[in-house]
This record gives C-alpha cells, structure tokens and sequence, in this order.
C-alpha cells in the first residue's frame, strides 16, 4: 500500500499533545513514496459540551473512509463518569468490532520497574474488545432504595471467544518462544469460563507448536509481579484484560510507554491504536506529557497496515531514547523531536 489514509482523534486532556508527537514520528517515518494524508475529528468533552454529542452515526460513517484511526485521550472531569466511555469509546470499539485488543508489554533497557532486579518482560496480552462485562447487558431496580440491585451481565459467546483464542494462537505461533496462557476465573466463572477453557482447548490441538497453559486471573496478578518472564501470549476476556493490563504497564515502564490496538483483524473497519492512558488533565497544556506510548501505538498502526519495516525502526528508536534517557526531564516536544530525528535516520 502506498498511501495511508489516517483518521486523528486528539481527544481531551494531553490527547492533542501526544498525538502530535505520534504524527511526527508517523511523518518521519515514512518512506518519500508513501502518501500520508489525515483528517482530524473534534470527539471528546468541548464536542460533548457544545452538541451533547459523543460519536453519532455519522461519525461512524465518516470513520469508517479512513485505513485507520490514532486516538490521543477521551474524557474529562467536567463530563459524567461513563458519558464518553459508554458514549465514544465503547461504542466505537464496538461498532467497529474492535475485538482484539492487543497491549504489548515489554520492559525497555534503562527502564525503571518498581520489581525486583531488571526482569525479563517481553509479552503480549490479547484482550478481547466487544464482549465481556463490557456490553452494557445489565439493568437496576429498586433504584436509591436499600434493596437496590443492580446486575452487569458478562456476555461470552463461542464466536467471539473462538475468533480471539484464534487470534492469540496465531501470534503465540509467530513469536520465538510460541507460549500461550489462557487467563480466567473458571474456578467461580464456571459457565464463562468453561466455554473460554473449552474452545482454547479445542483450537489447541490445531497449533502442536505452541506450549499452553492456564492461570486464574488472581494467580496471573501474582506471577506478573513475581515472574514476569514467564508469560509470552496472554489471551484473557475484556475486563481481566483491562486491570491485568494496567498491572502490565506499571512493571514495565509505566504508562508513559503503553501502546495498545484496537483491531479489527478482518480489516472490515478501520483499527484504532491509542495509548493505554487517559488525558490526564492535571498535566494539560504544560508540555510533561511522554508521547512514547502514543509513538509506540503508532508502531502497531503502521505494523497493522503491513509497514512492519517502519513499525520496527519506531521501536529501535523509542529502545533506543529510553536507554540514552537522562535524567532531565524533556518536554513532550523535545521526545517528540528526538524520536523524529531517530527513525529518519
Ligand atoms: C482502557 C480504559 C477503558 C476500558 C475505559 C476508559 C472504558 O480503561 O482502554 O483500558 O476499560 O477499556
Ligand atoms: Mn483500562
């Protein structure tokens, strides 16, 4: 493909500051030959303010034109804790059946981790996107009483199971040590996780090379901390993934370096590659923001649309700038530059 027909989310908060840094690098990046064109969309709180919109049909529409999407941060403290993540950011993974949600973690040289010694870290989790806790299948009654219930159904079904498991294995087979752990609660979760233990068993047998195993989500927290070296695929459902992903990015660097895809592997929608923080409004406008995590989701973008050449150089760079990091901080400009500067040459 020669051209890249990007779709930019700045979002609220530092969204705008990182992303500008991951356009940078996107621009420096690429080859002379391959045209970047990219159209920017005001989603976010100022858009929720003014229209009392999030994402509507149309957005959907204009969206789905773009090879894919790169999204800085939504949400801010002035908008209702739920409005733009039930109202923009779900209801775009969902509507673009974002269903793997790939957040890779690997522990840089000259990276601080607040573990013991300098482990080993080099894994991928693969959450699933659009299914899970995360489906809004739920409901209140006697609502402000002190009966109130309330219920957050988990929906698994086997497609959408079976389509992630296949997605893990695939990469566990690509990847030097071809390991793959399922992580669940099938202990308590006996009917989601059955159905989750049963269909990774099934599609076991089709990849002989790759070693599985299996751990309760409680365990995996354990052993992340205790022996992160030991996990290489991690394919686990959308709300274990969530927290077991946050735990990942705080031994291996912290969240300045997080990247994450949502992808849409049929390539039927575009994908969507954001940093796994959020806008972190007490930060704003003040230039401290570390754009690495979104340079480094822009690596997984432009792997996804099958520039892996320059999906490396971006990591060799960011590698390269973590280990030559001072310790004077450098505004989010100054990253930005250096990491431009590294992937053109
Ligand atoms: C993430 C975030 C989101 C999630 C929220 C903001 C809806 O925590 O991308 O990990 O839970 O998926
Ligand atoms: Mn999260």
């Amino acid at each position: 493909s020669h051209s890249i027909n990007l779709a930019v989310i700045p979002g609220d908060g530092i969204g705008q500051e990182v992303v500008t840094q991951g356009l940078k690098v996107l621009s420096a990046v690429l080859p002379q030959d391959v045209k970047l064109e990219t159209k920017e969309y005001d989603f976010g709180a100022r858009r929720y303010h003014a229209t009392g919109e999030t994402l509507t049909d149309a957005d959907l529409d204009a969206l789905k034109q773009h090879d894919a999407i790169l999204l800085g941060a939504i949400g801010d403290p002035s908008v209702p804790s739920g409005v733009l993540e039930r109202g923009f950011l779900l209801k775009l993974r969902f509507a673009f059946d974002h269903h793997v949600n790939l957040r890779p973690s690997r522990l840089l040289p000259g990276v601080a981790t607040p573990l013991a010694g300098q482990p080993e870290i080099d894994f991928v989790v693969v959450r699933e996107g659009t299914e899970g806790p995360y489906t809004g299948n739920g409901g209140v009654i006697r609502k402000g009483t002190e009966h109130e219930v309330a219920t957050e159904v988990s929906v698994n079904t086997a497609f959408g199971v079976e389509r992630v498991v296949r997605d893990a294995f695939a990469r566990a087979q690509a990847r030097p040590r071809k390991k793959l752990t399922l992580v669940h609660k099938n202990n308590v979760l006996t009917f989601a996780g059955h159905l989750w233990t049963d269909i990774f068993n099934k599609v076991a047998q089709e990849y002989p090379e790759v070693t599985t195993d299996y751990l309760h989500v409680d365990a995996a927290t354990i052993f992340l901390v205790t022996d992160p070296a030991r996990f290489d695929v991690i394919v686990t459902d959308n709300l274990f993934g969530d927290i077991i992903t946050d735990l990942a990015a705080a031994v291996s660097g912290g969240i300045g370096v997080a990247a994450s895809g949502n992808i849409n592997p049929s390539g039927a929608y575009p994908s969507m590659f954001e940093p796994v923080h959020g806008s972190a409004p007490d930060i704003a406008g003040q230039g401290k923001a570390d754009p690495t995590a979104t340079v480094l989701s822009v690596a997984l973008l432009l792997r996804h649309l099958g520039f892996e050449t320059e999906a490396a150089r971006i990591e060799e760079a960011v590698a390269a700038d973590l280990a030559e990091r001072g310790t004077t901080p450098r505004t989010t400009d100054e990253i930005g530059d250096a990491l431009a500067v590294r992937v053109a040459s």
